[in-house]
Formats: structure tokens, sequence, C-alpha cells
């Protein structure tokens, strides 16, 4: 029996189906095969796949029908309205970063890495040589394979400095991607109702991982050059706030990396008001003309709680992320975990572990700064050239992002529609401030497909702020 042959019978019968009218009779078996040339167990296989996706039903001793389509009638839901009562929280709907869009459209919203920045190859054959061990039909241990555990602690512990204690294997919990860290950190260690400093702008999903929680934000002004550290001691003496979050490499969106006096000080404010760093290194693998300096390797009290996302730099498939933490808020972050999701896929972790445990991993990564160099000057150049009313304050030294400030008097709404209406998705600033934006920006993603079409996309983007 070939497995070619009944997909080709599927495919055919499909055909017929949609032109045939509910309830008509397919032909017998002994009909289709011979009009397929197929055997009779390949044409049975063909009618259990159609059965299966709903499309036929099968009356032993009769044949087999095209399954009547259910009418359509109008649904009342509104007694789910009385139920549920009012959302806590009204954001809703898809975010522009998520939207998939047809493949004609130049898209700079996207917040994934295209296919030709992915270690391709290497997460293939970690998922045939995954497939053929354990990984594929055990259960891991809640805090994840101790062998990404380990891994996870060493790469943040090789950046400690001299006289701090690098973490153990043991302080790290395996996520099925950063995302739900964010908002396992904001349930453990803030509480609905308590009030978390954000910067601002900031990363989308922390602000609704943090809306979704119940936590109340706090806005802390931030920018290319990372938070000011004395709004930030102001913001805490004033909410008695006992957590912050911060992306202190390559922030998504504005790209800023802080200096390291501005590390130091954020760090001791922290320490000072009794409070957790939730840093999000998000970025760690799109270094470009500098490396992340992960200021929780700095901190061996507790302070600083890490996440570090492997989803954008081995595969979006493969959603993997770890989060880093010590005493009493490690056990809060597992326990709250478990009581979401339990455990990570093994198989996704055994994978995620033998891509990053590859020699090829590293060279990968030194090859992909080439490429991120490249896509992000070719981008901040085609703006130069023609879109000049769009302003960068800074050209980020890593992540994949160019935030753009635009005139004061534009209209953001309108000048986004024009952009998609000539094929170019952009994604509108206003999405990434956890209040009213201070201005009218865009975030413009380098690292999707495509970078030739980059200088239309700016062309089109320039048409739209004239
Ligand atoms: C700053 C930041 N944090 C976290 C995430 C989520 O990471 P993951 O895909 O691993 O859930 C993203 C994804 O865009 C991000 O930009």
């Amino acid at each position: 029996m070939s497995n070619d042959s009944s997909a080709r019978i599927v495919e055919a019968l499909r055909a017929w189906i949609s032109t045939a009218p509910p309830g008509a009779k397919l032909p017998s078996t002994r009909a289709l095969v011979a009009e397929h040339g197929a055997g009779p167990v390949t044409v049975q296989k063909a009618l259990r796949t159609l059965a299966a996706q709903g499309m036929v039903e099968s009356r032993p001793g009769v044949g087999t029908f095209v399954r009547a389509a259910r009418v359509a009638r109008p649904h009342d839901y509104g007694w789910q309205t009385a139920a549920l009562g009012s959302p806590r929280n009204r954001i809703s709907g898809l975010h522009t970063a998520l939207r998939t869009p047809p493949n004609d459209m130049i898209a700079l919203h996207s917040g994934y890495p295209d296919r030709e920045l992915l270690p391709e190859r290497l997460v293939r054959a970690a998922f045939t040589r995954a497939a053929r061990g354990d990984a594929a039909v055990s259960r891991p241990p809640a805090a994840g394979l101790p062998e990404l555990q380990a891994w996870f602690a060493a790469e943040l512990g090789s950046h400690a400095p001299v006289g701090v204690a690098p973490p153990a294997p043991g302080d790290a919990i395996v996520l099925p991607g950063s995302q739900s860290g964010l908002s396992s950190a904001f349930r453990s260690l803030v509480g609905a109702g308590r009030p978390l400093l954000i910067e601002s702008p900031t990363y989308w999903g922390a602000i609704r991982a943090a809306a979704q929680a119940g936590v109340a934000l706090v806005p802390v002004p931030s920018g290319v050059h990372g938070p000011d550290p004395d709004e930030l001691d102001r913001a805490f003496e004033r909410t008695g706030a006992r957590a912050l979050y911060a992306q202190p490499n390559f922030a998504n969106p504005t790209g800023a990396r802080w200096s390291s006096e501005l590390a130091d000080r954020v760090l001791e404010t922290v320490r000072r008001h009794g409070a957790f760093l939730v840093e999000d290194d998000w970025a760690h693998d799109f270094g470009i003309d500098a490396d992340p300096t992960p200021l929780a390797a700095r901190d061996d009290g507790g302070h600083v709680v890490y996440l570090r996302s492997l989803t954008k730099s081995v595969s979006p498939a493969v959603r993997i992320a770890g989060i880093v933490a010590r005493g009493p808020a490690r056990e809060r972050i597992l326990s709250d975990l478990q009581s979401e999701s339990m455990y990570v896929s093994g198989m996704l972790q055994a994978v995620a572990l033998d891509v990053v445990t590859q020699p090829a991993w590293r060279t990968h990564l030194r090859g992909l700064r080439h490429q991120l160099a490249a896509r992000r000057d070719l981008l901040a150049d085609a703006l130069r050239e023609h879109a000049p009313a769009a302003y960068l304050e800074a050209l980020p030294r890593g992540g994949l992002n160019l935030w753009v400030r635009l005139p004061d008097t534009t209209d953001l709404a309108r000048v986004v529609r024009e952009c998609e209406e000539n094929g170019v998705l952009v994604a509108p600033g206003g999405e990434w401030f956890p209040a009213e934006p201070t201005g009218p920006y865009l975030r413009l993603n380098y690292s999707g497909p495509d970078p030739g079409a980059f200088p239309e996309g700016a062309r089109v983007l320039g048409r739209a702020l004239e």
C-alpha cells in the first residue's frame, strides 16, 4: 500500500466532493480502483481519511456518501455575557506582531525571524535524533531535563564576575517559551492588585501578561538608553512596588542596551527597595555590534529573576525558554508553572538541548550576527533615503527591530493603513506603551522575509509620510 497514492486519491476525491451535492454517493471502491490504478486497500485508506476529516460517511453495505453540511443557524451566546460579566482587562485580539500576512506583503511588522536565519539543518537533525531516544516516550522532570537546566544555568554563569556565585543547575526551570515565564513571574512575585514597575515603552506581551495577572502597571519612562534611574527610584518609593520588569539588553522595541553604570544603579535601587528585577533576555542570541551582558549574572542575592528564550534563535516550533531564580521565589514560580502546565514536552527540550550543544550552533550564531547586521543596515539606509521623516534615535547594537519616531503631527493610524494598502505591514508603536504613547512611533522588524524588499517598503512608508 502506498501512502502517496492514497494521498493522491484523497486529493482527487476532495475535488470531486467540492462540486457534488450533499448526500451524493461516491463511486464504488471497484470503480475507484479502476480509475486510479490503485489496490482496494489503498482506496479504502483514502476513504477512511476522508471520513475522519468529516467529508464523507460510510453506510456499510450501501456505499460512501458526501456528508450533508449542517444547516448554519445563528447562535445566541447572550447567556455567556451574564455569566462572564465585565472583563478585568479589555486587552484582546491578535497583536500586530503575530499577524500572518499573505506572502506578497512586505512584512516589517512581525516579531519572528525568517527561516533563513534559523539553524534549520541542526533543528531537523535534532528532531530525528530525539525521535529515536527516550524523550519521545517519557515524562521529563517538572523543572526540566537536568542537562538543559544545567545549560541555562551555565550560560548565565559564564557572565558572572569574580566574587559573584554563578547559579546552580537547580536554579533553572525550563519553560514552554518565555511568555509563560513572564505570566508566572508576575503572578508569583507580584500578584493581583499589586504594583509592578515596567519600562515604557516595553514588550507588548509583558504588558498583556501583567494585565492578565491583574497586577497594577506602573510605567517608568525609558528609551534608547534605558530607564531613567532617578524616576525608577521615585516610582519604587511612591508605589511601594517590589518588582520591576525590564530588558537591559537589546530591548524590544527600543533596542536599548544599558550601560554598565546604569545596570549598577538599577541593581542597587532594586536591592535597596527589597525588590525583584524580572530581566527578560529575549535577544541574547541576537547581538550584532555588542554582546549581551545579563544583569542577573551580577546578582547572587536572589533579586534578579532571569528569563532566556530560545524560541526565536533555535526555532519558533521549538518553543523553549529558561527562567533562573533563587530562593523561595524559585519555588513559587515552579509551583505556579506546575499548576498551569505541569511540565514541558521532553521532546522539545531534547531538541533544544541538542541544537545548542552542537559545535555548529556557535558557528551559526557567528553567521547570524553578520546577517542581522546587513539586514539592519539595509533597512536603516533605506529609511534614510526614502523615508527621511522617519527618525531613528539610535541604531540598535542587537535585537531584531528598528524603533522609529515619526513627526509629532503624524496620523499614525492613517500611515499604517496606507502602508498596508500598498503591500507593507508595519507595527504601530502604541502597542508597546503600557500607558498613552508619548509620540507616534513605528516598530520595524528587519529579520522577516526578503530583505531585498526593504527599499520598496521604505519608499511606501516615505510616501505615506509625505
Ligand atoms: C521581549 C520579549 N520577551 C519575551 C518574548 C516571548 O518569548 P517566547 O516566544 O519565548 O515566549 C518575546 C517575543 O517576542 C519578546 O520580544
